[in-house]
């Protein structure tokens, strides 16, 4: 039971609860050796990754759709399964009211994600804004009687599905010490100290989630937490390093990483596990978008040398990039042509196999574009209970 982490305290209802100490941890973390060869590895594959965002000439169509496989990932919890197909088609308008809630909880993710960034250009990464968040995440959905943007007002508790509080593997603080603690991970975020931003990074994310400050979302929150603080120290001009993929395919090593701070003091193998993630993620990332800016030069010539010469065409694939999923009526609207027009520009793209149309009937017709969901869709694909 180790000082260094916290204490597990008696509760006056025969329980306990860990109460994790405040950040800085001390002694300090030990960034030495092999934590500092992959801490520079990391710092390396973020940045290489952020000058994507200098390099690629819409590098903006690149953020909206890599945040939305992200809000795919994240938001994929135990018996839900919206694929971003599934929320592309949604939002080009085809009702898809089977799943209509595991999309919303994707649409969710992604409102949120701006809601913090465009927040963050002017306000500080607070409490209040974690619980605003929070609010948006949790709107209309499953969880939304979950008191959406209000810290818990009761114990909460980790363990397998169903298990009481007394088998559970996990009983973060008690609900009165909640906003509190909050606010010194607010001060730690804050504090001018010389720990790298990395390691930092990883230190909240790990006392958010042991703090565990909602009923419900907590996962989804600490997440956006890691592309908020980075964004807002500047180290990511675009919110372009999503762990969500990471995380969920190693769940079980995550979920005891985090125990293990807790139960062995062990802050390290934790900050190790997250920077190896950085790393994964970031090459990939990096990987990801140059496919995308090889694509967007093919599709380009292959257009011109198949002699489509409409002026329309080179905003048509831009269109695209961002709405990989669409109607012929918002090709119409987009480019501000007439319907014939837009169908015409679609169908010359359907022909050269560029669009495929999606539903096969003739009165709603919706078009993808293949090739790049292909490629933004590589890795959303978890197995197991997802
Ligand atoms: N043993 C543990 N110790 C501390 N935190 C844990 C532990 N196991 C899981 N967690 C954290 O709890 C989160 C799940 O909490 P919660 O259900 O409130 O979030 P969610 O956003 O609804 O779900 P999810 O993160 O699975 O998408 C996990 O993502 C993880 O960050
Ligand atoms: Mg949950």
């Amino acid at each position: 039971m180790g000082q260094r982490s916290g204490n597990y305290v008696l509760q006056p209802a025969g329980y306990k609860a860990f109460i994790p100490s405040q950040l800085p941890v001390n002694p300090t973390v030990d960034i030495s050796g092999e934590m500092l060869a992959l801490l520079s590895a990391a710092d390396r594959a973020l940045a290489r990754l952020d000058g994507i965002s200098y390099i690629l000439p819409d590098a903006d169509i690149f953020v909206v759709m890599y945040s939305m496989k992200e809000a795919v990932l994240s938001s994929q919890i135990e018996g839900t399964q919206s694929s971003l197909i599934d929320v592309l088609e949604f939002e080009a308008g085809r009702k898809q009211r089977q799943n209509a809630d595991d999309v919303k909880e994707v649409t969710n993710y992604v409102d949120a994600m701006k809601f913090g960034l465009e927040r963050l250009e002017t306000f500080p990464l607070s409490s209040r804004l974690i619980r605003d968040i929070h609010s948006v995440l949790m709107d209309g959905t499953r969880g939304g009687h979950l008191a959406p943007g209000e810290f818990r007002s009761t114990q909460n508790w980790i363990g397998p599905p169903g298990a009481s509080l007394a088998e559970a593997r996990f009983v973060p603080p008690p609900a009165d010490q909640v906003a509190t603690m909050i606010g010194a991970l607010e001060n730690f975020i804050h504090a001018e100290d010389s720990l790298p931003p990395l390691i930092k990074c990883a230190l909240i994310h790990y006392q958010f989630e042991t703090i565990h400050p909602f009923l419900d979302g907590n996962g989804r929150v600490g997440r956006l937490l890691i592309t908020f603080f980075l964004c807002w120290l500047d180290i990511l001009e675009r919110p372009l390093l999503y762990l969500s993929y990471y995380l969920k395919r190693q769940r079980n090593e995550y979920y005891e990483l985090l125990s293990a701070v807790r139960e062995k003091d062990d802050y390290e193998e934790w900050i190790r596990f997250f920077l190896t993630g950085v790393i994964e993620v970031s090459k990939q990332a990096t990987t990801t978008a140059r496919q995308i800016f090889e694509l967007q030069e093919r599709d380009t010539k292959r257009t011109l040398s198949a002699g489509i010469t409409s002026p329309h065409i080179v905003s048509l694939l831009r269109i695209l990039f961002k709405e990989p999923v669409i109607s012929i009526p918002r090709v119409r609207d987009q480019l501000g042509v007439t319907y014939q027009t837009a169908s015409n520009l679609v169908s010359r793209l359907a022909e050269l196999g560029i669009l495929k149309e999606l539903t096969g009937s003739p009165r709603y017709r919706l078009y993808s574009y293949e090739e790049y969901l292909r490629i933004i869709e590589e890795g959303t694909q978890l197995t197991g209970s997802f």
